[in-house]
């Protein structure tokens, strides 16, 4: 008689199932990802698959109409979800602990009650005393929003069956487990199983389930990422510990875009809508200091301005240090190249420290100019006029190449009260001829840009 696996080994990146354990995934190609699990489940109970249920259907057969979408409260999240949230979807919040999943959910999840909607949260992390404690810092609760800590998913499908809410918040899928599989929970089988039951109960039934997702480190517990190929919706919530922003960024959506962003601010009574990121960027911004440029960059459909830093100092090693923060190093790197070939600024003889600040990460490059100009600013102490907004890429040769939406760009300048905007060339020779109401310096190169300091 063959022998059966008890075991079997997980990438815990992406959910590769081997018989033996590997070095590298052959699915994801991460290294040293691989952990062993029990596998096995009880026998079903129905055996084998019977005939196929369904059968082929043409197109145009199909009703396309938009299932039901229903507001959240926050505009924010709703734009991010791609105009509210669709009946029977299946939405993945993931972030690091600590940054307000829970948060953000319950808050919801009392807008929602409100609304007269039937909501059921379920915590398989925290009592009921804690979340007491929490809602009390949110606000008032009213409507029909029902609380359970359970971690066995099968009791919670039972509930659901039960309760028949329209919306359940899953508060985390690292913390339920399915009775048939039996490894523990967290581990890469049982959110996989987990996940694939919740499926079954948001399509079959129409309830909208949303699922908690900690990302960690790699290792014993599974990150969401395997769970991102179930699920219609995934968004991620992140943000800077040390700043009480926070940003949440939709990176799959079956039902939307996915370049949208929210933002967010944690306070006192939970997170608040930011309902003008530019502004809130721009607080406390140093006047008339050199080595600060503000630039436009897009997030999505939406325009933000942000404050460039950079500082240059002479050098007293022979390898001068470079770091850059919220931005790409190599890209930086790239730049400081162009500066020291194209412009003939002395680049290697100088430390180099690049900030975007607030803690915002953006890689656009449309930063390039920006970043340049904040350099050179720096290197020569000579700061830019402070109500002028810089955007572009920068190439090789030094040259300022057009972005996209640029109009965008000069229209949010415009409405925070700068008075200048130093933009490529190309797109301004693109844009309307009809008075902007702000001065534009179109540049063709990172020389014309430097001679505007
Ligand atoms: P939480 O939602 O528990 O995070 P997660 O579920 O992602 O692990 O939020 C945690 C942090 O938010 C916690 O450090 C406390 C802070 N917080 C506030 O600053 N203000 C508030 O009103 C609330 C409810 C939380
Ligand atoms: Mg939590």
């Amino acid at each position: 008689m063959a022998k059966t696996r008890t075991t079997a080994f997980f990438c815990s990146a992406c959910g590769y199932e081997s018989a033996k354990w590997m070095g590298q995934c052959p699915s994801c190609r991460q290294w040293n990802t691989f952990v062993e699990e029990p596998v096995g489940r009880k026998e079903s109970p129905s055996g084998r698959r019977q005939a196929p249920a369904g059968k082929p259907v043409l197109l145009s057969e199909v009703d396309a109409s938009e299932g039901e979408r229903f507001p959240t409260g926050f505009p924010e999240l709703d734009r991010v979800l791609g105009g509210g949230i669709v009946a029977g979807s299946l939405v993945l919040v993931g972030g690091d602990p600590g940054i307000g999943k829970s948060t953000l959910l319950l808050q919801v999840c009392r807008n929602l009650a409100a609304d007269g909607r039937k909501v059921l949260y379920i915590s398989g992390e925290e009592s009921l005393r804690q979340i007491k404690l929490r809602a009390a810092r949110v606000g008032e609760i009213r409507g029909d929003l029902r609380f359970l800590c359970e971690t066995c998913l099968d009791s919670v499908q039972e509930q659901i069956q039960r309760e028949q809410p329209d919306v359940v918040i899953i508060d985390s899928i690292q913390t339920m487990y399915r009775e048939e599989v039996t490894s523990a929970p967290g581990s890469v089988s049982q959110v996989r199983e987990s996940t694939s039951l919740l499926m079954q109960i948001a399509k079959g039934s129409g309830v909208t389930v949303f699922i908690v997702g900690h990302v960690t480190k790699e290792g014993v517990v599974a990150g969401p990422r395997v769970l991102e190929h179930m699920v219609d919706t995934v968004l991620y919530f992140e943000g800077d510990r040390h700043a009480s922003y926070r940003i949440l960024r939709g990176v799959k959506n079956r039902f939307g875009s996915t370049n949208e962003i929210g933002v967010f601010e944690m306070g006192e009574h939970g997170l608040e809508e930011v309902e003008n990121p530019s502004e809130f960027m721009l607080e406390g911004r140093p006047q008339g200091a050199s080595g600060a440029v503000v630039a436009c960059a897009m997030e999505g459909t939406r325009p933000i301005l942000l404050e460039v830093q950079a500082l240059a100092a002479q050098s007293n090693l022979g390898i001068p240090r470079r770091t850059a923060a919220g931005t790409d190093y190599n890209r930086v790197s790239l730049l400081m190249a162009v500066l020291e070939r194209r412009c003939r600024y002395e680049m290697s003889r100088y430390d180099a420290y690049v900030n975007i600040a607030g803690g915002m990460k953006m890689n656009e490059p449309a930063l390039d100019l920006a970043i340049v100009l904040a350099l050179v600013s720096s290197l020569k102490d000579r700061p830019l006029d402070e109500k002028t907004v810089v955007f572009g890429e920068v190439g090789l040769s030094g040259e300022v190449r057009s972005v996209p939406m640029a109009e965008q760009r000069v229209s949010e300048a415009l409405k925070l009260g700068f008075e200048a905007c130093i933009l490529p060339q190309i797109n301004l020779d693109k844009m309307k001829k009809t008075d902007p109401g702000i001065r534009l310096l179109g540049v063709r190169t990172v020389q014309d840009a430097i001679a505007l300091l």
